[in-house]
């Protein structure tokens, strides 16, 4: 057994884990005809140290192969076999593909796209989230499930669906879209007033007008793009909630997660993770494509922070590829080492998981060809599944990191809201205003300084920080002005970037002043912006006053500022505004806000901040200077402080340059790391207040 749930409301811990779920996606109703390798396969799980799988998300046919005949004997066998032998199961609830009785008979099941057009039976993660009859469907087949398998000793968590995702524009929908709106607005004149509906005559009449945004119909309304797309949120949540309550009335008390992904826009991740007991998600990291790994690691590590940021709480990695997936434009494989460096970034940002997708390949279909622990080969003698297991028995030393969690003073504000917003907005740079990257590029520089680093929304507080980054904050919602004035005022610091403060919360812009409501704490106020072509550029030069010898180039969009009580750090070098203020200095109450006002090159932020984060009391991790490629990380416990150090070069670095304060309770001795390695120092704490 290597977890159990222990009273979920009651406690802090939702399940105790008792080694890190080391496992993966498993799907023996492939092989149902096939016993001897089911046996088989158990043997190999137990080589490779596997103690999880996640089983049953693709099983509904299987389950339930004709309407009302649930056969759930099968599954329970292969779950108490694997529970004999020590693997413990994650149980999913099979909605994300259903079978093809369900869509013949009951057609209103099958998503409807935008364009209006109702899809055939196929592929997955296809369904109506709105349609009665599907989920009366789902809620028999999960209250089976749960009541046969939700107390078995060898379930653990319950998986909801997979990778929800996805928005259905059927005539259930749209009705239930209305029914949101009616909800959100206390009339139609108060829709009418926030979606701004009187610009080119769209103004409603009643909400029963209302149809969700099409490309062959309303798409310019970008309030109503918006309310859609918090509707979508809204809907799947509901389903989300509608699975898990048919589980919770059978009497199943297990924990519960769903799987989110990587870099996902379709829907608003704090209000998923709001409904679950753990956050998990699934990564699969484009590692070799670029010259240097740490491209694809820090972007690796941003959403490992996100998802670890959701609740604060270490989550769970539930898929990774163990070698190379078959739906990348190239499907690269791991190089050595490679395998373990990527498993142990999740553990270091905090997961208490390493979790594949999959166990066993399949034979035929999609996915014939995605890397798996256990390929058609079927031995234990491959590069694969030597490597898995060599990290099996390397994640058993970590066991006493489990639950242990990450404490950052550093936050990276990350609002997916505030995206959907931005990008439709049609402003200066439809061409693509790269704000992803603008987030990225401070987390990185950030990280790069050795420190820890939460990526948060705009819906959580800023308390616990002492330095906040707001990287294009374009939409200020959830009262984010009110916040950061606050933080800042009690002596916390601050960098803004451009186009940070432009819209309300229904996509309406400010009128008056912008950043709206923090013009007096950046003591400055945004007056227009220029956007730059691809391959335009313009620099930074720095000021005498400013305390910086060195000039930087900016692209992308250049904010024009007038200052008030700010200080120049930073000024344009070309076109008309070149001497005009480009980064600044404002101190406010007791603590200071720069303002960043262009998409300046990655150089400037680590320069930047490895200036500034001093002054806000924010040391490195480790002394001494971290070589390039090299990701410095950490979590605590009660009585300890775990660092991770990671290699994530294709070549032998030394790290005798940084003093390393703990005993290596992981990885080789010795001041030099081999391409693509871990190590973990531990080292004890007094008690943490
Ligand atoms: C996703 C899905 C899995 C599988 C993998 C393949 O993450 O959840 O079922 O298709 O992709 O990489
Ligand atoms: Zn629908």
């Amino acid at each position: 057994m290597v977890a159990h749930s222990c009273g979920r409301k009651e406690s802090e811990e939702v399940m105790k884990i008792e080694q890190i779920l080391y496992g993966g996606d498993y799907n023996p109703e492939q092989w149902l005809d096939t016993p001897e390798i089911l046996e088989k396969d158990i043997q190999m799980l137990k080589e490779a140290r596997i103690n999880t799988v996640t089983m049953g998300m693709f099983s509904w046919s299987t389950l339930e192969p004709r309407e009302g005949e649930i056969q759930i004997e099968w599954l329970e066998k292969i779950i108490n076999n694997l529970h004999r032998h020590g693997i413990s199961t994650i149980l999913a609830t099979p909605s994300g593909a259903r079978p093809k009785w369900l869509s013949d008979k009951y057609p209103e099941v099958l998503r409807v796209r935008e364009d209006r057009v109702r899809h055939l039976f196929g592929a997955r993660h296809n369904h109506c989230y709105t349609s009665p009859i599907y989920r009366e469907k789902i809620r028999t087949i999960n209250m089976r499930l749960a009541k046969e398998l939700g107390d078995h000793p060898g379930v653990i968590l319950w998986h909801l669906s997979n990778e929800y995702g996805g928005e259905c524009h059927c005539p259930l929908c749209q009705e239930a879209f209305r029914n949101w709106l009616k909800g959100r607005y206390s009339s139609i004149k108060e829709l009418n007033t926030q979606w701004a509906t009187t610009f080119w005559s769209h103004t409603y009449q009643s909400f029963e007008q209302i149809e969700s945004p099409s490309s062959i119909g309303e798409e310019a309304v970008h309030g109503l793009n918006l309310d859609w797309k918090r509707f979508v949120t809204h809907q799947t949540v509901d389903f989300a909630k509608w699975e898990l309550k048919a589980i919770r009335d059978a009497g199943s008390t297990l924990p519960s997660t769903t799987n989110l992904m990587y870099n996902f826009t379709g829907l608003n991740y704090d209000k998923v993770a709001e409904i679950v007991d753990i956050v998990s998600w699934d990564t699969y990291p484009v590692w070799h494509k670029y010259q240097k790994d740490i491209t694809v690691a820090w972007d690796n590590g941003l959403q490992h922070d996100y998802m670890r940021s959701l609740k604060h709480k270490p989550y769970l990695l539930m898929e990774s590829c163990p070698s190379s997936t078959n739906w990348q434009s190239v499907s690269k494989l791991k190089r050595p080492g490679m395998l373990e460096t990527a498993s142990l970034q999740a553990i270091a940002h905090g997961s208490d998981s390493v979790l594949y997708f999959q166990i066993r390949q399949s034979r035929g279909s999609s996915e014939k060809f995605h890397g798996a622990v256990i390929d058609h080969y079927g031995g234990v003698d491959t590069r694969v599944f030597e490597e898995a297991s060599k990290l099996g028995r390397g994640l058993a030393n970590l066991t006493e990191i489990i639950g242990s969690n990450v404490n950052a003073k550093v936050a990276v504000i990350y609002d997916v809201e505030n995206r959907w917003a931005m990008e439709d907005a049609q402003g200066p740079r439809n061409k693509g205003l790269y704000h992803y990257e603008s987030v990225l590029k401070s987390y990185a520089a950030l990280r790069k300084y050795g420190i820890d680093v939460d990526v948060i929304s705009s819906a959580q507080k800023l308390d616990k920080y002492k330095f906040v980054v707001a990287p294009m904050l374009y939409m200020f919602r959830e009262n984010i002005q009110e916040k950061i004035k606050d933080f800042v005022r009690k002596g916390g610091h601050l960098v803004m970037t451009y186009w940070s403060g432009i819209v309300n919360q229904s996509d309406l812009c400010f009128l008056g002043e912008t950043p709206h409501g923090l013009t007096d704490v950046l003591g400055l106020r945004r007056t227009e912006i220029d956007a730059l072509y691809d391959g335009e550029v313009n620099g930074l030069r720095p000021t005498i006053e400013g305390g910086f010898n060195q000039s930087y180039e900016s692209r992308i969009l250049c904010d024009l500022i007038e200052l008030r009580t700010a200080k120049p750090l930073f000024t344009y070098t070309e076109e008309f505004y070149a001497g005009s203020p480009a980064v600044t200095e404002n101190r406010y109450g007791n603590g200071v806000a720069y303002y960043v006002a262009t998409d300046a090159h990655e150089d400037f932020y680590m320069d930047f901040y490895k200036k500034l984060l001093p002054r806000a009391g924010i040391l490195p991790l480790v002394e001494g200077i971290i070589p390039e490629g090299v990701t410095v990380s950490s979590r605590d416990s009660e009585s300890s402080t775990y660092l991770f150090l990671q290699n994530f070069n294709n070549k032998v670095v030394d790290i005798k340059g940084i003093d390393v304060d703990g005993f290596r309770i992981y990885g080789t001795g010795g001041s030099k790391m081999e391409p693509y390695s871990t190590k973990v120092f531990k080292k004890f704490v007094k008690s943490k207040s």
